[in-house]
């Protein structure tokens, strides 16, 4: 049997427990009062790599949360420079009453590792490491030059650490970022996917009469603020499911007649979704698949709204604020900034008079796509079927990792997304798992690409 691979199987129990004492660590980087958890985190994983012979490990500090820098170049200039991503921050635990057991206190259960952040983004983030362990411990090297960043500030819409890739593209330079915070479609199949979508999120807020008014007194007189709200909301989409804000599809790059036809490949999944969900119908852009709606083409979500008289019993009230949080999905090549302006702009046409309404950026991320012919996603592709026996599927994402366009745009190298999440490990949500069959064969996914990737 290969040493390396050997090597994981020996240390299996000890990356275990290696595994669980970062995911002890409550990193969740929305809540100011975490800093020193994700200070510890990062010291932790400091540590980590430097004990493995990584040299030059530190904390760097972007201005917001600090990011792990750590590097091992003595492969040889011939050899491709992969800088490894991941991110050590976690979404906020909360509602804390639906877990099964508690967020910071890893449990495993039916072959998952349950815990905020197993499956996004700490396990995925240590496969590599371990991988990357066992290379250096068997063959004292590495086949290839290897830069580790891991950022704390993604699940926030990633802050300051865009602009610290930006303003060190030296220290940063590669040939291609590998990193491992997606999800598969299922639990059988393996996928390597070639497409994010961006993200541009906002909030709007009205404001009617200058302050909270008798609806005896003053109904039918003032336009309620609530309802201004939600004509506004309810004019986002039209009959056809289609954002309604103009100009946002003038950017959308059309899916191609061939994507379309490999997509058609992996079937309707509308019935099992509905059964998934519990719903009786599924929604969207009327002419697109659910692949494709949620792949590659735009979407409009309102994520909460608030105003007005919500506690126990009844209160007439005309209330004089309320508002809305909101984000756009984005597909080639519409950009945040662009489309939060047509959307705060038709935002502010579409309000009834007599209610102002003040839209605001909140933090934006672009898409991303990668040529499915690339060389370092080839291999990549091949590293997953070699570690799962398995063909592996060439699908495209909804959700959004806003740094990996930093990565293509300031160091001109392509983000290779080899994920191992799957649809049930709940990230975000309370109960967040992952499938510790998949930390243990990711790591041999991983260790085939590292060395493969000498010779691509
Ligand atoms: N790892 C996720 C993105 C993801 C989720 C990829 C599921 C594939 C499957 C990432 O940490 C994330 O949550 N991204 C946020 C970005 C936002 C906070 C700017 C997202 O997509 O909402
Ligand atoms: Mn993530
Ligand atoms: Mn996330």
């Amino acid at each position: 049997m290969d040493t390396a691979l050997k090597y994981l199987e020996e240390n299996r129990k000890r990356h275990q427990e290696l595994m669980f004492e970062c995911l002890r660590m409550e990193t969740v980087s929305a809540k100011s009062e975490k800093e020193g958890e994700i200070r510890r985190c990062g010291d932790w994983l400091v540590k980590l790599v430097a004990d493995m012979g990584f040299e030059n490990a530190a904390l760097q500090e972007t201005g917001g949360l600090p990011a792990v820098y750590a590097d091992w170049l003595h492969a040889g200039a011939d050899k491709p420079t992969i800088l490894v991503y991941g991110h050590f921050d976690v979404q906020p635990p909360e509602p804390l009453d639906l877990w099964e057991t508690p967020p910071f206190e890893p449990t495993i259960r039916d072959g998952r590792v349950f815990g905020r952040g197993t499956a996004d983004d700490k396990c995925q983030l240590l496969i590599h490491v371990f991988a990357l362990e066992a290379l250096l411990k068997i063959d004292g090297k590495l086949p290839i030059n290897i830069k580790l960043f891991f950022e704390s500030e993604e699940e926030g819409g990633t802050g300051s650490t865009p602009k610290f890739v930006e303003e060190h593209r030296d220290l940063l330079a590669c040939d291609a970022v590998m990193l491992s915070d997606t999800a598969w479609m299922d639990e059988e199949n393996p996928v390597m996917m070639y497409g994010l979508r961006g993200i541009s999120y906002f909030q709007a807020d009205f404001k009617g009469p200058n302050r909270d008014l008798h609806s005896g007194r003053f109904g039918g007189v003032v336009q309620n603020p609530i309802e201004a709200m939600a004509t506004v909301i309810a004019r986002l989409h039209d009959e056809k499911g289609r954002i309604a804000v103009p100009t946002i599809y003038n950017d959308v790059v059309p899916i191609s007649p061939e994507e379309r036809a490999e997509l058609a490949k992996l079937g309707d999944n509308t019935e099992e979704t509905k059964r998934y969900l519990a719903v009786d119908a599924l929604a969207g852009e009327e002419g697109y698949s659910p692949f494709e709606r949620n792949w590659a083409r735009p979407a409009l979500d309102v994520h909460g709204i608030w105003g007005g008289y919500q506690d126990e019993g009844s209160k007439t009230v005309i209330a004089s604020k309320c508002g809305f949080k909101a984000s756009m999905r984005l597909v080639p090549n519409q950009e945040p900034k662009k489309v939060f302006e047509a959307c705060k702009t038709f935002i502010e046409e579409v309000c009834p008079k007599g209610v102002q309404v003040n839209v605001e950026f909140y933090h934006g991320g672009e898409p991303l796509m990668v040529p499915i012919d690339n060389p370092y996603l080839r291999c990549a592709q091949k590293s997953l079927e070699k570690a799962f026996d398995k063909p592996a599927l060439l699908i495209r994402e909804g959700a959004s990792v806003p740094i990996t366009a930093t990565f293509k745009d300031a160091l001109g190298a392509l983000p290779i997304l080899m994920g191992f999440d799957v649809p049930t490990g709940n990230i975000h949500a309370p109960n967040e798992n992952f499938i510790l069959e998949h930390f243990f064969k990711g790591m041999e996914a991983a260790l085939h690409f590292y060395r493969d990737a000498a010779t691509v």
